[in-house]
């Protein structure tokens, strides 16, 4: 199973101060080193966190993958096309979230999805759209030529009961089962974290995980100590 990390996170806590530190693409780079296998950035239509000189320069430097996060809007998947990500994984975005909820409803949407995944194919974009673990959506996202699904598995990873992760488990075996049966690449993420991933990763036949508060959340605690003893060694 490959790892790609998202570093939004990075982006948000530079955002809080309008200044350039932390930086997202040195984040990147340095997860790169770690041995990450590519890089997830979502560019918000309100770019809260991520913003265009951040894609721009890690499409730039990236020496693995870079996959852009994105809304199908017309400004976006402009963006997209002008900057040639190896991925673009399209999600529901409403402004009000505080990170994306669910997956995008493909049968819903159809047409749209469709003209974007055509839009997105002329620049060798291959696509993937975050769906939850659904046979109809699966189908759906096949019949208009998506390469990847991303399966949502918030509510796996949120699930209160060992019974309620059992179930959501389940259903997710089956979608992946079903979407390598249609050809689809399967990706997975949201809510990952180092305890849930050691059931997660039972499930045959998912590509990728994309991975990111929780690994920036580990960053800090596994990070801290080294750097407060870096600050009491200057104010000594
Ligand atoms: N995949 C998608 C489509 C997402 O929107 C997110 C959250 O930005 C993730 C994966 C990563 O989720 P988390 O930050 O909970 O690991």
């Amino acid at each position: 199973m490959r790892f790609s990390l998202n570093v939004d996170h990075i982006a948000t806590l530079r955002n809080a101060r309008g200044e350039g530190q932390p930086d997202p693409v040195t984040a990147a780079l340095i997860a790169e080193q770690a041995g990450v296998d590519g890089i997830v950035v979502h560019l918000r239509e309100d770019r809260r966190h991520i913003n265009e000189r951040d894609v721009r320069l890690l499409r730039e430097l990236l020496s693995t993958k870079l996959d852009l996060e994105m809304a199908a809007t017309d400004e976006i998947i402009k963006i997209a096309c002008d900057v040639g990500p190896e991925l673009s994984t399209i999600v529901p975005e409403r402004r009000q979230e505080l990170t994306t909820e669910g997956g995008i409803n493909v049968i819903d949407n159809i047409a749209r999805l469709k003209d974007a995944i055509i839009d997105l194919h002329k620049f060798e974009i291959e696509v993937s759209l975050f769906i939850e673990p659904i046979i109809d959506q699966i189908d759906a996202a096949a019949s208009i030529d998506s390469d990847y699904i991303e399966i949502h598995t918030g509510i796996f990873a949120n699930s209160v009961s060992e019974e309620e992760q059992f179930d959501e488990l389940e259903k997710i075996r089956i979608a992946v089962k079903h979407a390598k049966k249609l050809g689809l690449g399967v990706n997975a993420g949201h809510g990952l974290d180092y305890n849930n991933i050691k059931i997660f990763r039972e499930i045959q036949g998912i590509d990728e995980v994309s991975i990111g508060h929780s690994v920036i959340a580990r960053a800090l605690y596994t990070g801290l100590k080294e750097a407060v003893q870096d600050m009491i060694r200057l104010t000594k």
